[in-house]
């Protein structure tokens, strides 16, 4: 019997295909591979003028603007996919599917202009993406601080804090603000890593260079009570199996005012 053959792409197709997407330049962004290439040759030519925020009283952690300009300047500007962990369950969701276009995101703590090409590859509409972060190298990036965010109240229907919240010492007011600006039944969606060696709740006052942790949750529970009576029903979730285990804490939650 012969054996399952992989799948093979004639040169004509190729071609074909390659036609497809100079008609449809908007499917390019598809390709992870091309919105990786399209963030670094933008803030290769032209984004690495830096906007910073200035007032860091509200609750950001000393040390957090130095440890990300640094982040941004590593080749992969510290991950380039880790925001699809939240982004990739988010799109099957019958609110989302389909609606995407139609819906408005916020973005909170991008770094980069990645998170926004991933977001318009997932079908958001580029005039409906909103993003803040302290620092910003992108006209698609305002500048602004998560504690205190410049916009009005319920304006969008997703908010997503994608590995920001780790980098709050007052991840209440952080949660808060989410909260205010997202619509009655829109997605608020966290993520972060835990590390069990930094124990839990607001931690680590006196962050070395590499190492910045504001604040550290270990379960969806303790994210949950952050969002408090707000939220409605958790769309998805997962946590390490265990306190000692490191690993993604990650919620998409529909908050009701
Ligand atoms: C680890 S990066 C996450 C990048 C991207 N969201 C991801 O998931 O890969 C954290 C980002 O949050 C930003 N940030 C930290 N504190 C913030 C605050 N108080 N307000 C807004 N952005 C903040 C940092 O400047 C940095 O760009």
């Amino acid at each position: 019997m012969n054996e399952p053959q992989a799948l093979s792409i004639s040169q004509k197709q190729l071609n074909e295909m390659l036609g497809i997407l100079v008609k449809n330049p908007s499917d390019i962004l598809l390709s992870g591979l091309c919105r990786r290439y399209l963030a670094l040759d933008r803030w290769k030519n032209g984004g690495r003028y830096l906007k910073i925020h200035e007032d860091l009283n509200q609750g950001v952690m000393p040390g957090s603007i130095e440890h990300n300009r640094r982040e941004l300047e590593k080749d992969d500007f510290g991950s380039f996919t880790r925001t699809l962990r939240l982004i990739n369950p988010m799109m099957s969701l019958g609110q989302v599917y389909g609606h995407a276009h139609r819906l408005k995101v916020l973005s909170i703590g991008p770094r980069t202009e990645m998170e926004i090409l991933h977001l318009i590859g997932a079908g958001f509409n580029p005039n409906n993406i909103s993003a803040v972060d302290l620092i910003s190298s992108s006209p698609l990036v305002d500048v602004g601080d998560m504690h205190k965010l410049p916009y009005m109240d319920k304006s969008f229907d997703i908010v997503i804090s994608s590995w920001v919240l780790g980098y709050s010492r007052d991840p209440q007011l952080a949660v808060d603000e989410m909260v205010r600006v997202c619509t009655d039944r829109g997605l608020v969606s966290i993520g972060l890593t835990y590390e069990p060696g930094y124990g839990r709740g607001v931690v680590a006052n006196n962050p070395t260079e590499d190492e910045i942790v504001g604040s550290m949750y270990g379960s969806v529970e303790e994210l949950k009570k952050l969002i408090g009576e707000k939220f409605d029903y958790v769309y998805f979730q997962q946590e390490p199996e265990s306190d000692e285990q490191s690993g993604p804490v990650m919620l998409i939650a529909r908050i009701r005012h």
